[in-house]
């Protein structure tokens, strides 16, 4: 079907994030389940809780434009909930490799929210539906900050910890020092490996 107003094109992207977000509560237990990281799991937890408030955010803008919701499956999502299965087997379980490469397939799924949200909002501006612009602004928000809350927690130790070869829980001091050899030597090869 060929869309030529802004209205369809508008439509069609909501029902693309309706899908998309459909497509994550079924993803995001298993990365919760998966992560090693306490906050991190809290983290996938907290945002399957926002991702039910999307969908109904969604739902809401769809029945006020007395419109159905299905119909579209959003292959992008798909895609990048493929990679994040594939992230969980290819890692050892429990490490925190596992924990750095969970964060980075979730960002890039918030990333892509990310794009479609603020697309969605700023049509919904310009086709006047204030109140739906602001619902989708509430659903944008969100995805930044959740986007943001993941960078925190690569950057605050997890990454450092992958780096480490760490498999504590970041609050083991045992095995984090215990890393520290290991991280030493590792860094050396990396160094000569780039030489
Ligand atoms: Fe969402
Ligand atoms: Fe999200």
């Amino acid at each position: 079907m060929t869309q030529d107003t802004l209205e369809g094109l508008f439509v069609s992207e909501l029902k693309d994030l309706y899908s998309a977000e459909n497509q994550l509560t079924k993803a995001l237990p298993k990365m919760a389940k998966a992560a090693r990281c306490e906050e991190l799991q809290q983290g996938f937890v907290d945002h399957l809780q926002k991702t039910q408030q999307h969908i109904e955010r969604l739902k809401e803008i769809f029945k006020r434009l007395d419109k159905e919701p299905g119909g579209k499956k959003c292959k992008a999502m798909e895609g990048l909930i493929k990679e994040g299965a594939e992230v969980i087997e290819e890692n050892k379980k429990e490490s925190a490799t596992l924990d750095a490469g969970l964060i980075c397939a979730a960002q890039k799924v918030e990333h892509y929210e990310i794009s479609g949200y603020g697309s969605v909002k700023a049509w919904a501006g310009l086709l006047g539906l204030t109140s739906e612009a602001a619902l989708l602004n509430k659903t944008l928000e969100e995805e930044i900050e959740t986007d943001s809350n993941l960078t925190k927690l690569a950057t605050g130790h997890i990454n450092k910890e992958a780096l480490s070869g760490s498999n504590g829980s970041g609050d083991n001091g045992e095995e984090t020092n215990g890393g520290d050899k290991h991280s030493t030597n590792r860094i050396k090869r990396t160094k000569n490996r780039m030489r």
